[in-house]
């Protein structure tokens, strides 16, 4: 096997994706997007032909998601153990595969192995151990946070000179300082991609933006086949690949999905609505999900049934509800909450009843010592937008975020919902309520006491902007609507840090009597580049188990 030095441009155009996206991408600078497309190199692990590997892990269960330099003819192997699976080709063309190894041992760290089918291997060995068993007590447990890791790469040529998003070579600079810290898991929470089809602003509202006309799907076709899914891998790609390449192989990821992975902004007017999510980019967002990152494994607590989250062909896989249960040391529940969002008045929900049943039954449940709510969009704060819980909108004459102006669209029964699960957050009296969310541009602490008529008295909800990877100069909510995110009028919210506009992310850790947040800031503005290796935390946070 030859080691990988830097980034092979010839196979690239050779593949599919390559020479039909030439035809596709006409005036677009494809020598751009291959450049962005290459994943960041690999010190210490040969890579071989994987050009992109994320797994995730349950107690029992190994998924992975894999693509490779080159198309493979036939199917490949991964050997867990002493187990063998057979890959699942995720595509047409044969780059992206997936292995899913059930019946493991709890609680054990194997040695994977990925060969060709003729044998020969694909890339080096290496660990991944599934989680403890639900029964067991564990006393350690490590999970990093942070969101908005997408959008195509921009460029910066130091302090001051950056434009677009993030490079993505940075942002992987990034994820491999908070990876220096050991976590033992991941959660990215949204926006893993940028490419909104549509226009929401100005003359244009409502029609294909720049990358929808450069994308070109057909929306009556299927996502696979033909241009859709070479236009889909061409916008995708070199959003996901370069930015973890293979670095996550033995950290578990759970990715979130959230607005933009449905390929929209979260906006509404009077042409059209980002939600419900039409159908054709509701299958954009199932096939990236399907190609570049998994999905979440089953639990015993989360019903296989949850609306929107399952797909024929994907068996017991949820793609929208997810689980991370560490023994009884730790339970995370994700929810991304734009699949089920409805537009019912006071009847209206983020999520549907079947879910929350699903969220506030584990939430009474004493059986873990720490649980985390991880939503794809933030409690605690507002940037205004439409589709948060809540009713809080920009007055552009003051310059503020008010609830005296009504908010166009929005749904007085999201905030319903928003207080039915605090109050079950902040009913747990042997644990202490924490959220970590998604979605808004921020890094940020606050100590939630009171949502509308709901007290929390002597046990406020913590509430943490995780912090973003990837964000744009154009994507700070201050920059976008000339305020920072802000508590809405609904809530009493102390902000222990008021959002903070950099990069940045959360590790936690959790301990039989404690969870401890440390959260990490990089200012773009201000900080090198080599201060990325030296972040160390600039704000912790102690949460003890009450009582
Ligand atoms: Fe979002």
């Amino acid at each position: 096997m030859s080691k990988r030095i830097g980034f092979d441009r010839r196979r690239f155009l050779a593949g599919t994706a390559g020479a039909l996206g030439t035809a596709f991408f006409g005036r677009f600078p494809l020598e751009t997007m291959v450049e962005q497309g290459a994943p960041p190199a690999v010190q210490g692990w040969d890579a071989g032909l994987v050009r992109h590997l994320l797994p995730t892990v349950s107690d029992s269960r190994i998924l992975l998601k894999v693509s490779f330099d080159r198309p493979l003819s036939a199917a490949p192997t991964l050997r867990v153990g002493t187990t063998e699976v057979v890959g699942r080709q995720n595509d047409t063309a044969g780059e992206h595969w997936q292995f899913y190894a059930a019946d493991l041992r709890p609680g054990t760290r194997y040695e994977l192995t990925l060969q060709q089918s003729g044998g020969g291997s694909l890339c080096e060995p290496w660990p991944l151990s599934t989680f403890p068993a639900p029964g067991s007590s564990p006393e350690r447990f490590r999970m990093l946070f942070f969101t908005c890791a997408g959008g195509p790469g921009g460029s910066y040529g130091g302090i001051g000179q950056r434009q677009g998003f993030l490079p993505t070579t940075i942002r992987n600079r990034l994820l491999r300082r908070a990876l220096s810290f050991k976590p033992d898991a991941a959660v990215a929470n949204g926006d893993h991609i940028y490419w909104d089809l549509h226009t929401w602003e100005g003359d244009n509202a409502g029609q294909l933006s720049a990358n929808g006309m450069r994308s070109n799907f057909d929306f009556s076709a299927s996502v696979f086949g033909a241009s859709n899914e070479v236009a889909m891998k061409a916008a995708a790609g070199p959003q996901i690949v370069p930015v973890y390449g293979s670095d996550f192989r033995s950290v578990p990821v759970f990715f979130l999905q959230d607005d933009h992975d449905h390929w929209e902004n979260d906006a509404v007017t009077d042409e059209i609505a980002s939600y419900p999510v039409p159908w054709f980019q509701l299958q954009l967002a199932r096939a990236t999900q399907q190609l570049y990152y998994p999905e979440f494994l089953p639990d015993q607590r989360r019903p296989n049934g949850l609306p929107w989250s399952g797909a024929d062909g994907r068996g017991d896989l949820s793609e929208s509800f997810g689980t991370v249960r560490y023994g009884d040391l730790a339970e995370v529940l994700l929810y991304d909450v734009r699949r089920t969002m409805s537009l019912g008045g006071p009847n209206a929900v983020f999520v549907d009843a079947e879910v929350e049943r699903w969220l506030i039954e584990c939430t009474a449940a004493t059986s873990v010592r720490h649980l985390v709510h991880a939503p794809s969009n933030p409690f605690g704060w507002s940037a205004g937008k439409w589709g948060e819980w809540y009713p809080d909108v920009l007055d552009l004459e003051r310059g503020e975020l008010t609830t005296g102006i009504e908010k166009p669209y929005w749904q007085e029964g999201w905030l319903r919902q928003h207080d039915r699960l605090v109050q079950a957050i902040g009913g747990q009296s042997e644990r202490a309520g924490l959220i970590i969310s998604g979605d808004l541009h921020a890094i940020g602490v606050g100590r939630l006491h009171r949502a509308g008529r709901v007290d929390f008295g002597t046990q406020p909800i913590t509430t943490v902007l995780g912090g973003p990877i990837g964000t744009s100069i154009r994507g700070f909510p201050s920059v976008v609507r000339g305020i920072g995110a802000t508590p809405p009028g609904h809530l009493d919210l102390e902000e222990s840090v008021a959002p903070i506009e950099d990069h940045g992310f959360t590790l936690v850790d959790f301990l039989p009597d404690r969870m401890v947040l440390r959260q990490f800031a990089w200012d773009v503005d201000v900080q090198p580049l080599d201060a990325i290796g030296r972040l160390e935390p600039f704000y912790t946070t102690d949460l003890p188990r009450p009582g």
